[in-house]
């Protein structure tokens, strides 16, 4: 497995392949980043994963600081899940000094939900999703589910800037308990490990209400913020909306219009996010 620490190693190393898969990651890697380098070696003959804790996507006040960084864990699983490379750059290698500031948005995603609670989060992420992109040239990067709203971000500005390339949605992967795995899940103590299973809990709570034919999307959302309060949750947002452009629906029918439950909530100091995509 090579490592590659610069643009120009990566580059040179990449030269002539003729399909190269993108796992964007920013490291401390479990199960999750896993699946998606599993469903990435389907996916391509040559695969990358891309472990660099991102400046440009943390606010003032959030936790770039203190984000884990694992790295001869997250090395070693990637050798053992079968990367062939490993793109691990230095802030300065992916911003250098005297580059002017880039910006690429699709405002219409990025200023709602996780954007209205992390202004400027997904313009980070574009940027660095943007570059990854254009330094690696893979033929496909995967995306995980779990991040429901960054995808529909990267799928836009792919699709949006004609970018040739396939984005892959991985599903979410689970503890046995339901809580979607996170970097930020050792963050939790006893606790607040027990109550982030609210978050899962109202996901399940929303799905089987609209199976049993609820249709107010009102309704929906009462019900999953009752669900999380009662786990001492505290609700950033808790919503039900069209899965593609993540607007609100006047009715739930995911027969008719494909939808996604969205929930965002605080345990003290640890935010945790979640979703579910409502099947037709
Ligand atoms: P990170 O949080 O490390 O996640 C990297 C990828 O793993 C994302 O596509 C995310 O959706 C996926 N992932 C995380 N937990 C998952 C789970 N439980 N099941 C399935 N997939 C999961 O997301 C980022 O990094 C960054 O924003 C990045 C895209 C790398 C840009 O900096």
């Amino acid at each position: 497995m090579q490592i590659a620490a610069t643009v120009d190693v990566a580059r040179s190393a990449l030269r002539d392949r003729p399909s190269v898969a993108l796992v964007p990651t920013m490291g401390a890697l479990h199960e999750g980043h896993l699946s998606l380098l599993r469903s990435a070696r389907q996916l391509a003959e040559y695969v990358v994963v891309s472990i660099f804790v991102n400046p440009t996507q943390f606010g003032p006040g959030e936790d770039f600081a203190r984000y884990p960084r694992p790295v001869d864990d997250d090395l070693r699983m990637c050798r053992e899940a079968g990367a062939d490379m490993v793109f691990q750059p230095t802030a300065e290698a992916i911003y250098p000094p005297q580059e002017l500031d880039v910006t690429v948005d699709v405002p219409s995603l990025t200023t709602i939900l996780e954007g209205e609670h992390r202004p400027g989060h997904f313009i980070g992420v574009c940027r660095v999703v943007a570059k990854l992109l254009h330094i690696i040239r893979p033929t496909v990067a995967c995306f995980g589910m779990k991040d429901y709203q960054q995808l529909r971000v990267v799928e836009a500005m792919c699709e949006g800037l004609s970018m040739d390339v396939r984005i892959e949605r991985c599903p979410t992967v689970r503890e046995p308990d339901g809580l979607a795995m996170s970097s930020r899940n050792i963050y939790l103590d006893a606790d607040q490990r027990r109550h982030a299973l609210g978050l899962s809990k109202a996901l399940r709570e929303a799905q089987e209400l609209v199976e049993q034919g609820e249709s107010s999307p009102a309704r929906v959302e009462s019900a999953m913020r009752q669900v999380m309060a009662a786990h001492h949750v505290e609700v950033d947002y808790a919503v039900v909306r069209n899965a593609r452009a993540l607007g609100p629906l006047d009715i739930v029918n995911p027969a008719v219009e494909p939808a996604v439950c969205l929930v965002a909530g605080r345990l003290g100091s640890v935010r945790l996010i979640d979703n579910i995509v409502l099947a037709a």
